[in-house]
């Protein structure tokens, strides 16, 4: 049996230094998927080397398109040989945005069946919406024996008001109406910064969708996809996940090759407790040689604070003066990572949705375990601000959407490894 790999770190490290910012998980996933809807190969730059990519690849390989990587960054995906409509179940359960598959095969194919998708436990994580969107575009969707089918001969336009903001719904549902006959507009639609970079990427390819990035996105069908060359934007999540880790640490880090504007409501409370953060074009300089205060904050969909960074920022506020409220509006269970911090030490009160954090003076290394992808990255930066060692297992959930997170923390000056 092979022994679960494990992160073990030695906190109190400044981080000081440079680091490049990988292509973003949450953008590679749609694009990805979207390339199937193509009539030619399409080749994809910038994606990051992590376990969820390459299972998107497995499942689309499954479905007959022919992946050649380039390197592990590059990929030429040939959509022109597609065998199946129905990506592998078990391997649809392991990650959520499988879904994306369905709306992509629906707009190609006019038919697709995928297992119920999986993906980290932080609560309740329906998918209605996105099957109200296909529906709407005219396909018949149900659900047997845990596999979700949606078929149609033609899609048609529609007019969509999405019940609730979703990011996977908005795409899925662009990636389903960018072939369907005539105009489809989505009201409601969510503005994170994976769906502008998706929506850039099919009108690369011939799509015609307006106003991605804003509340209301109108998608005009068009009979074929073109092939083209496209690069992934950096990830938000990385960026912002460094950018704790370099505030937390009281360190100086420079992050090159990502977007500064992506990430005000970060920069913002970064700020508010103390820290430095300067902008650049492409880079970003944060410093922290003071303490930090408490400050508060609800987690919201783009621009708002997002809840994926929800977790690291937490981490560092167990150790900021005074007492941080976080209100968690997207999911209903994702602070397990700070009860995990009651081993190291932290002061957490939770109730619901609503976590209370009196900041301790230090935290202390202990055993932990990641519970999802994020309570794993803010373990990572609990880690780095304790004293003594801290062994953190379920690293398959780190490796899911950060790319060498190690070697990146290391480079540094982190004490980190895996073993
Ligand atoms: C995406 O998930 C991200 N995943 C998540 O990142 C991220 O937390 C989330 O967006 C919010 O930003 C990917 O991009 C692969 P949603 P998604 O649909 O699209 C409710 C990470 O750590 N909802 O925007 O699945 C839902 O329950 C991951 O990288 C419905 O009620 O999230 C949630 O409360 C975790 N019905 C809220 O909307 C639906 O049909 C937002 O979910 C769809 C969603």
């Amino acid at each position: 049996m092979t022994q679960e790999r494990r992160l073990y770190l030695r906190g109190g490290i400044p981080l000081e230094g440079d680091v490049q910012v990988h292509g973003g998980k949450n953008t590679a996933l749609p694009i990805l998927a979207a390339a199937l809807l193509c009539d030619e190969p399409v080749r994809i730059e910038n994606l990051p080397d992590i376990s969820d990519v390459r299972l998107m690849l497995s499942l689309m390989e499954g479905l007959g398109a022919g992946i050649e990587r380039e390197s592990a960054s590059v990929v030429v995906v040939d959509p022109t040989s597609l065998t199946s409509i129905t990506p592998d179940p078990a391997l649809c359960q392991r990650m959520r945005a499988s879904y994306y598959l369905l709306g992509a095969l629906l707009g190609k194919a006019g038919e697709g069946v995928i297992a119920r998708p999986g993906g980290c436990a932080i609560g309740v994580r329906p998918i209605d919406q996105h099957i109200k969107g296909f529906r709407a575009l005219g396909a018949q969707v149900k659900e047997q024996c845990g596999l979700l089918e949606a078929r149609a001969a033609q899609l048609h336009g529609a007019e969509i008001f999405m019940d609730c903001v979703t990011v996977g719904g908005t795409i899925n549902v662009m990636l389903a109406a960018c072939r369907a006959e005539g105009n489809t507009m989505i009201y409601n639609a969510a503005k994170e910064p994976h769906i502008v970079d998706t929506a850039n990427f099919l009108n690369a390819m011939g799509a015609r969708i307006r106003g991605a990035g804003t509340d209301v996105i109108r998608v005009r069908g068009v009979s074929r996809l073109h092939g083209c060359s496209y690069a992934v934007i950096p990830d938000q999540i990385e960026t912002g996940t460094l950018m704790i880790a370099a505030a937390a640490t009281h360190g100086d880090v420079t992050l090159h090759g990502c977007i500064p504007t992506h990430m005000e409501s970060l920069t913002a409370k970064l700020l508010e407790l103390g820290a430095r953060v300067d902008d650049y074009d492409d880079t970003i300089r944060v410093f922290a040689p003071g303490a930090h205060r408490a400050v508060s904050f609800k987690t919201q969909a783009y621009p708002g604070f997002p809840t994926d960074l929800q977790q690291p920022m937490s981490a560092l506020l167990t150790t900021a003066r005074g007492t941080s409220t976080i209100i968690e509006t997207i999911y209903d269970a994702r602070f397990h990572h700070l009860n995990e911090m009651q081993r190291m030490g932290a002061q957490v009160r939770i109730e619901g949705r609503t976590a209370v954090i009196n900041g301790v003076i230090k935290l202390h290394g202990a055993p932990v375990a990641a519970s999802d992808l994020r309570a794993g990255a803010a373990l990572i930066i609990a880690g780095l601000m304790a004293d003594g060692q801290t062994e953190i297992r379920n690293v398959h959930f780190i490796e899911r959407g950060y790319e060498n997170i190690d070697l990146h923390l290391r480079s540094l000056g982190a004490d980190i490894h895996k073993a």
